[in-house]
């Protein structure tokens, strides 16, 4: 009988310790505790790589209102606040686009103004709409 109560009771303290754990693992996470698995087979998994289309950034570009502030020919906005992308963009990477919509005041177009353009696309459109509209502004 004793014995069965120690035994019992290094159960408990097991479990108590499993749930601390997941207490602890479940700190500074993205809010959903999930079990760990035990062995990873394969490569990890990471995210997939989101591919822009052009037809679906024009989308974005328009009802996000980016035309409003500038004009660029292939959405048929005349915005004037922010500079012509038509002539701006023209040989500028994929990335740069990019930078420059989630964090607009890293490299301030010359002749305009920081803190203009909304600095909060970065949260505001998904990863597949910042994909899109890349990909839309540096077709060709
Ligand atoms: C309220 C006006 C405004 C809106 C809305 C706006 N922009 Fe801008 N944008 C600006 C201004 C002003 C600049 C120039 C200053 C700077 O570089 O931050 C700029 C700069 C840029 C640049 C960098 C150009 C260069 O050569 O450095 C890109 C690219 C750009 N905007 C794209 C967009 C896109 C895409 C959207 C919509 C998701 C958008 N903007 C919405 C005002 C705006």
């Amino acid at each position: 009988m004793l014995v069965r109560l120690a035994a019992v009771r290094r159960l408990i303290v097991v479990v108590g310790g499993v749930a601390v754990l997941a207490v602890a693992a479940g700190c500074g996470g993205e809010g959903t505790v999930k079990p760990l698995p035990e062995t990873v087979v394969g490569k990890t998994p990471t995210r997939p790589a989101v591919v822009g289309n052009a037809a679906a950034g024009k989308q974005v570009f328009v009802s996000t209102g980016c035309g409003g502030c500038h004009t660029f020919k292939a959405a048929g906005t005349t915005g004037k606040i922010g500079p012509d992308l038509d002539k701006y963009l023209t040989g500028k990477p994929p990335a740069f686009v990019r930078e420059s919509i989630v964090n607009p005041n890293a490299e301030i177009a010359k002749g305009y103004n920081a803190n203009i353009m909304p600095a909060t696309y970065g949260s505001d459109l998904s990863a597949k709409q910042l994909a899109d509209l890349v990909a839309f502004l540096t077709q060709k």
